[in-house]
């Protein structure tokens, strides 16, 4: 049986190789990943790396869950000023929430996320304008390590609001039922 490939779906590829080299990596909760010199993404399942040291996260760009009309417009709107050069920088956030969160209803979740964590607000105050992916990891096709693969392109001049972003995010009664996340900074090279 021939499976038509997932054109949303992406892998994400730490090791040697590859268009953005790492400067920086932390945990912020629970496990870490193995230290990479360098992340590639590529479209597709790419099923193991090449280097015995090296990992894959993969993940699924989606429609959204959360976002209500009026606040995908401001989204939109946000995201359509003058064209900017690519960006110089990169943060990968790989992110695992708990059972308890994935226990919740959809609305119960929402009013978490929203309501009252403001995680679109404070987004939108800090960091508009930045390229931002989320890409989803539960109902591929094998386990993955995490419910989240999230991916930020942006500018020097944005570094210091995106840091206050994570912050308020990560002091949020959102985060209190994330149970693994790594953050990993990469330079375009
Ligand atoms: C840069 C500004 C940001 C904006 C404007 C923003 C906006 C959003 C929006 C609108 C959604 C909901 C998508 C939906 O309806 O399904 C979302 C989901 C998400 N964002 Fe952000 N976000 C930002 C930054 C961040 C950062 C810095 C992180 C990680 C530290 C993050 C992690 C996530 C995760 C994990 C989800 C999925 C939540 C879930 O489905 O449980 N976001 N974001």
């Amino acid at each position: 049986m021939n499976l038509v490939p997932n054109p949303r779906l992406f892998s994400f590829i730490g090791g040697r190789d590859g268009a953005w080299k790492v400067t920086g990596s932390r945990v912020i909760a629970g496990e870490g990943l193995p230290p990479v010199e360098r992340i590639d993404v590529a479209p597709g399942d790419i099923a193991a790396p090449p280097w015995s040291d090296g990992w894959v996260l993969r993940g699924a760009t989606s429609n959204e869950r959360y976002v209500t009309r009026p606040e995908k417009d401001l989204l939109v709107a946000a995201q359509q000023g003058p064209a900017r050069p690519p960006h110089a920088l990169a943060v990968l956030i790989p992110i695992k929430k708990n059972d308890r969160w994935w226990g919740l209803t959809q609305d119960e979740r929402r009013g978490i996320f929203e309501e009252r964590s403001g995680h679109t607000r404070n987004g939108l105050e800090l960091s508009p304008t930045i390229t931002r992916r989320l890409h989803h990891c539960r109902d591929l096709s094998r386990p993955e390590p995490f419910d989240f693969v999230t991916w930020f392109e942006l500018g020097l001049e944005d570094v210091t609001a995106f840091d206050l972003l994570l912050d308020r995010l990560r002091g949020s009664l959102e985060w209190t039922y994330v149970e693994r996340e790594v953050e990993i900074r990469l330079q375009r090279s």
